[in-house]
């Protein structure tokens, strides 16, 4: 199979904790599940063998036709549908093609590897391409269009808050002089000469790319606005399970599983709120990781974290 002319084994997407997820949606025969990150189709794949239903979404174009091609049989049998859409979107998909309530959701945040190979998508600073960062490429600002229409108090607060990158005004400040910023090789070397010089592993324009990577996607805003959205369309018994790559997704997954496993009481007189059942048990007091085999044979897996919630009868 090739894509843009690159033979697609080489662009091949390892999933991540893919036994766990699958003992997650068990029985998954006949489980309705909506994989809301297609990404390389290898989640969805897994699932489907093991006689799930799955309608798969991913907010990259490049994505949904990857899937569509790896799916084709199941998508011809009518056991699987893939369809571009954000995460926070996917729950209209769901609903437009019959398919609530859900037995099983699932998210697996952050970058296919096929995004992160292809230097013209921008995401990844060892390859000279255009500063883009958007998964969906029809929509919104690239990084560069978001750089250039940003101030210097803009930039230091996306690049503390969304990767707590040290010195993130002297960086901003750096970057700020430098506009206009077309290529990831200029955005690198600029990152590079305003940080301290470096005592870890990790390249400064590592935390960088993330930060403008999240605040081009919106990705923290559409996963706290989606969760407890999607958990309601959970029907009892069904499950949701999430992989997160940092601590900013991780937080948000915790929170919201914890705020929506509470019941509470109506306290008189504090204000009208009613009571609430608890929505969802938490199956993962910690969240699982990969283990120490599964990072050597796939070093992306290294920062994953996976939490699952199980959604409770009303009662
Ligand atoms: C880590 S990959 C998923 C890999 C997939 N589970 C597999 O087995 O091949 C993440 C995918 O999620 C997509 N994505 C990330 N954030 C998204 C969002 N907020 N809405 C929709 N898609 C998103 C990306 O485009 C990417 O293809």
């Amino acid at each position: 199979m090739q894509s843009c002319g690159v033979p697609y084994d080489h662009l091949m997407h390892i999933p991540v904790l893919l036994e766990e997820i699958v003992s997650a949606f068990e029985p998954a025969a006949g489980r309705r599940v909506l994989d809301l990150t297609a990404g390389g189709g290898g989640h969805s794949e897994a699932l489907l063998r093991a006689g799930a239903q799955v309608l798969a979404t991913d907010a990259d174009a490049e994505a949904v036709l990857r899937v569509r091609q790896r799916l084709a049989d199941w998508v011809e049998s009518g056991a699987a549908r893939v369809e571009q859409s954000w995460l926070d979107e996917s729950l209209s998909v769901a609903a437009a093609v019959g398919m609530l309530p859900l037995g099983g959701v699932l998210a697996d945040l952050g970058l296919s590897s096929f995004q992160l190979d292809e230097a013209e998508r921008g995401f990844a600073f060892m390859r000279e391409g255009p500063l883009d960062m958007r998964f969906d490429r029809t929509h919104g600002l690239s990084a560069a269009e978001w750089i250039e229409r940003s101030d210097v108090a803009d930039i230091a607060r996306v690049l503390r808050d969304y990767a707590e990158v040290d010195h993130a005004w002297r960086v901003a400040e750096a970057i700020w002089a430098a506009r206009p910023i077309h290529s990831t090789a200029h955005l690198r070397d600029i990152v590079g000469r305003a940080s301290p010089v470096r005592s870890g592993r990790i390249h400064p324009a590592t935390l960088v790319f993330q930060a403008l990577r999240i605040v081009v996607n919106d990705e923290l805003r559409r996963l706290g606005d989606a969760l407890p959205l999607l958990i309601r369309a959970l029907q009892p018994g069904g499950r949701i399970a999430i992989i997160s790559f940092h601590s900013l997704e991780d937080r948000i997954v915790k929170n919201v599983f914890r705020d929506l496993a509470r019941s509470t009481q109506p306290q008189p007189g504090f204000g009208e709120d009613p009571a609430q059942l608890a929505l969802v048990r938490v199956l993962t007091r910690e969240p699982i990781t990969p283990s120490a085999s599964e990072i050597e044979r796939n070093p992306r897996a290294r920062s994953a974290r996976l939490r699952i919630a199980e959604r409770l009868a009303e009662s």
